[in-house]
């Protein structure tokens, strides 16, 4: 596959998938205002608002809401006093990502196995039970301060963890079903050292990795791995900048988020034309892609299912490799710092990240950090 070097063709030992991660369980956004995030998920992305905690729950720490769309479930948490560890995050970081959870069998072995394999310990095993039942989860550190969350329902019957309440929004659907992957941005010189501790700690593989040749514009550049876990449903990129004439998206990132941390998720769905259909209506906002981008696809990729026209109209990249295609497109930052946004895609048969959309994609994300001053 002439779009992708050295896929890493190690066999999925035993050893590479001793923690049986089962899927990503939730990502925890942490913010400034709870109720304001959950609007814009609710109605800007078209997740079902399903539970909720806060003070008249019997949570006396933070307002927080449980959104779904399909398998992707969102939680999102501000705090209620200056005291609490998310107004301190808040502080440095501004809105942003603090935890991507997985749901595992057993906590404890989970924690035992990747603690004991080098990974530094957020919490340890612990209980938290209710009417419910018993919620078991532990945590350990990656990039930045975001951390890694094993969560344990097998004897916990409630919606989602103690003090959250079902609620009931009515919503529209905009037609994502699942998180394709997470991607990390960590500082210059560290991608390997996170490459080598999602090998050693969780067992990923190196599933492909981008260098500055791939990912380059006239200005910057960075470098990114993709690592996935053992089934292969778990993938995280991480990128590094590259030296670049000027200052890279990776770069303005660092400095806004001020430090390493979780750059975009991809959320999947199953057509993209109707969500993109959604999501304009919403108010949703996406990076511009350059005319000249749609007068060479059609000899860059052939035939699609899809009409040019539409494709054209709604803004989609689209990408091919040996494998198949894949639709996708990316939003602005979705807070008032340049730090996290949201890609969308549909994978027709390709495994790929984009390859092909990167110069298009950097030069319109160049032009926007232009605009703030920040190239
Ligand atoms: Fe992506």
């Amino acid at each position: 596959m002439d779009s992708i070097k050295s896929p890493d063709d190690r066999p999925i030992t035993e050893e590479a998938n001793f923690l049986k991660l089962k899927n990503v369980d939730h990502v925890h956004f942490w913010v400034g205002n709870a109720k304001h995030a959950m609007f814009y998920w609710w109605k800007g992305f078209g997740f079902k608002p399903v539970a909720y905690s806060g003070l008249e729950t019997g949570n006396r720490q933070f307002a927080s809401y449980l959104l779904e769309s399909g398998n992707a479930r969102l939680v999102l948490s501000a705090p209620y006093s200056p005291s609490s560890e998310i107004s301190g995050h808040h502080l440095a970081h501004g809105d942003g990502i603090k935890a991507i959870a997985f749901e595992v069998d057993d906590v404890e072995q989970a924690y035992q196995a990747t603690t004991s394999r080098g990974a530094r310990s957020e919490w340890t095993p612990k209980e938290e039970k209710d009417d419910d039942g018993t919620y078991i989860t532990a945590a350990i550190q990656t990039y930045g301060e975001v951390i890694h969350i094993f969560v344990e329902r097998k004897a916990y019957k409630g919606i989602f963890a103690p003090t959250y309440q079902p609620i009931d929004y009515p919503h529209q659907d905009a037609g994502i079903r699942a998180i394709d992957h997470i991607v990390g941005n960590v500082q210059l010189g560290k991608m390997n050292y996170w490459v080598n501790w999602y090998h050693q700690v969780m067992g990923f593989r190196q599933l492909m990795h981008f260098d500055d040749k791939d990912i380059s514009t006239e200005y910057s550049a960075l470098m990114s791995k993709v690592m996935e876990n053992g089934s292969g449903r778990i993938k995280f990129p991480i990128n590094e900048p590259a030296e670049g004439k000027r200052i890279s998206q990776i770069e303005e990132y660092l400095e806004y988020y001020r430090g390493p941390g979780s750059q975009h998720i991809a959320m999947i769905t199953g057509n993209i034309l109707e969500t993109m259909e959604k999501l304009h209506a919403n108010g949703i906002e996406f990076l511009r892609v350059p005319n000249e981008y749609y007068d060479l696809l059609p000899d860059r990729v052939g035939e699609i299912e899809e009409n040019l026209e539409l494709i054209k109209k709604l803004g989609i990249l689209v990408d091919k490799d040996d494998e198949g295609y894949l639709l996708q497109v990316f939003t602005k930052p979705i807070q008032d710092r340049p730090t996290s946004f949201i890609e969308v895609i549909q994978r027709k048969g390709s495994r790929g990240f984009g390859k092909g959309n990167f110069k298009a994609l950097f030069e319109s994300l160049e032009y926007e950090q232009e605009r703030r001053g920040n190239l």
